[in-house]
């Protein structure tokens, strides 16, 4: 019989108006174990359960103009290398109106700068960390050197400066920054900690994609939030599931949308056509993005790249730490809601309305112009796009099973090495989701296709150039992953679940590349005193 924990039940009040009160008020304290829970129990668990689907539709006025992260202007650039300043620290930040909220941020004091490299590009960037905590600056999709990689293995101490270099080497994609210290990452990417970066290439220009970066090409980092009535962060995290005596715990799931940290936001189109580049910032909510007028849109890339051809969709599932680049097309005094519909999250009562499954949320305005500039036609190709990755004729397979915040029965152990991958190998990697938690695949320092979902073609969104994954309930997916040539005997890449209370929690393994041939020989245990700093 299993034995219940205690649980901190979130428990909500109806507000005067009659409306459902997005907040979560009160909170009970239940010790209780599977023969104590009784009566109580269930009575309290349904008041829970009927207060927990969230919904902001029809409370926002899109009254705010959104916010667009600056451009990471280079400290000096010369003959293709371009030396950048990060500094992390906390601060207060107007992110709901007529309050401050303490924040953190990366050369300001909410989210971060966007940096823009190209394909070729070497990167020199000192960060500094004046956060009181030490902390980390991962570089997620990005392909580099382990040592530059910003993960668990490369803390940067209060006060000290970090500077990973590396030269950039892939294809135009949109990908993003944020800190990675094992246990701690959900709380420094809740607090504000994360930014984009666009890298371009040979293509970029003649893609026939707008790219001018704030005008027709959008950066959307969506997040959702819970604040305290005084403005600052709510860290209370979502304790609740069909299987409460397992890890049920998803973390943190706001009922407040920012968008690039914009409460509230509009968009103020004017051209014909759009280019959105969307991040699921968030640390543990999917969305189901798409138009309530049922308008649709076409997805041109993914993680790691263009697709071969855009793909008209009227719905994008979004898991933490996706992206996507979707273009839209406007027509004069058009005005289209972009909404977070119910997520298909693959979860079973009542898990699903716990983990976020029942929620709808409004997250921004999109309002053209009287008169807008005309932009060229979609192309109904893009010669830039990443070639399908070959898979070898008999490739290496190696599976990942996520339950609850273990892969295949492991916990994150910073001295252990848990794969050893040859490098510039293309491998076949089976990702099982084994229960009905949800859980977000991510691979750094490679790129992966999605050859099958359960035996089946992957849906759209699921075709393009990827590092991060949602798999279906007891579904599997399989892909073919390509690797990079850099290899590192000593220090390792993370692939884990980028559900960051999931990840924090342990859901995380380590893989070594290294040169063919050295898989046997290279020691799996590591020791992290020598690999900290290096
Ligand atoms: Cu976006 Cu290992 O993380
Ligand atoms: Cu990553
Ligand atoms: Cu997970």
């Amino acid at each position: 019989m299993p034995r219940f924990r205690a649980a901190r039940i979130p428990f909500t009040r109806t507000r005067p108006t009659g409306k459902r009160s997005l907040r979560r008020r009160t909170f009970l304290t239940l010790g209780c174990t599977a023969m104590a829970a009784g009566a109580s129990w269930g009575t309290n668990w349904l008041v829970v359960y009927t207060g927990r689907d969230r919904s902001n539709v029809g409370t926002l006025g899109f009254r705010t103009s959104l916010r667009i992260p600056e451009l990471l202007a280079p400290r000096a650039s010369a003959g293709g290398r371009r030396w950048y300043e990060l500094t992390l620290a906390a601060g207060q930040t107007g992110l709901l109106p007529g309050k401050k909220t303490e924040t953190w941020g990366a050369n300001g004091s909410y989210l971060a700068p966007t940096l823009r490299v190209r394909d070729g590009d070497a990167v020199d960037i000192a960060v500094r960390n004046d956060l009181p905590q030490p902390t980390t600056l991962h570089w997620h999709g990005m392909h580099l050197p382990a040592s530059m990689d910003g993960g668990p293995h490369q803390m940067i101490p209060p006060g000290e400066t970090w500077r990973p270099r590396w030269t950039v080497h892939q294809p135009a994609a949109t990908l993003w920054y944020h800190p990675h210290p094992h246990g701690s990452t959900g709380a420094h990417v809740y607090r504000g900690v994360a930014g984009l970066i666009i890298v371009d290439d040979e293509h970029t220009a003649g893609s026939g994609l707008p790219h001018e970066y704030g005008v027709d090409d959008v950066p959307l980092i969506i997040q959702d939030k819970n604040f305290h009535d005084d403005g600052s962060l709510d860290f209370t995290e979502t304790t609740f599931s069909e299987d409460i005596a397992a890890a049920d715990n998803l973390g943190v799931l706001g009922d407040t949308i920012l968008v690039n940290g914009t409460y509230d936001p509009q968009f103020a189109v004017t051209t014909e056509r759009v280019r959105f580049r969307l991040l699921n910032g968030s640390n543990a909510r999917v969305y189901e993005l798409g138009f309530p007028d049922g308008r649709s849109f076409h997805l041109v890339a993914t993680e790691n790249g263009l697709l071969p051809r855009p793909q008209e969709l009227k719905r994008l599932p979004l898991a933490p730490g996706e992206r996507a680049e979707i273009v839209l097309a406007f027509k004069p005094g058009d005005e289209a809601v972009l909404r977070s519909f119910r997520p298909d999250l693959g979860a079973g009562f009542p898990t699903r309305r716990f983990s976020g499954g029942d929620d709808t949320f409004d997250i921004i305005a999109l309002r053209a112009a009287r008169t807008l500039k005309p932009s060229p036609p979609l192309p109904t190709r893009f010669t830039g796009a990443p070639p399908a990755i070959k898979v070898p004729d008999s490739p290496r397979i190696r599976t990942f099973e996520l339950i609850g915040t273990r892969i295949n029965g492991r916990s994150m152990d910073m001295n252990r090495v848990d794969e050893v991958i040859p490098a510039g190998a293309t491998e076949i990697w089976e990702i099982k989701r084994g229960d009905g938690l949800v859980h977000a695949f991510h691979v750094h320092g490679a790129t992966f296709n999605v050859l099958e979902v359960n035996g089946e073609q992957p849906p759209p969104q699921m075709r393009g150039p990827k590092d991060t994954v949602f798999p279906p309930r007891d579904g599997t997916i399989r892909v073919a992953i390509r690797f990079d040539t850099l290899t590192d005997e000593r220090v390792p890449y993370m692939y884990h679940c980028h559900v960051l209370r999931h990840e924090d929690d342990g859901m995380m393994g380590q893989f070594l590349v290294v040169e063919p041939g050295r898989e046997e020989q290279v020691p799996r245990n590591l020791r992290t005193d020598e690999s900290v700093h290096h």
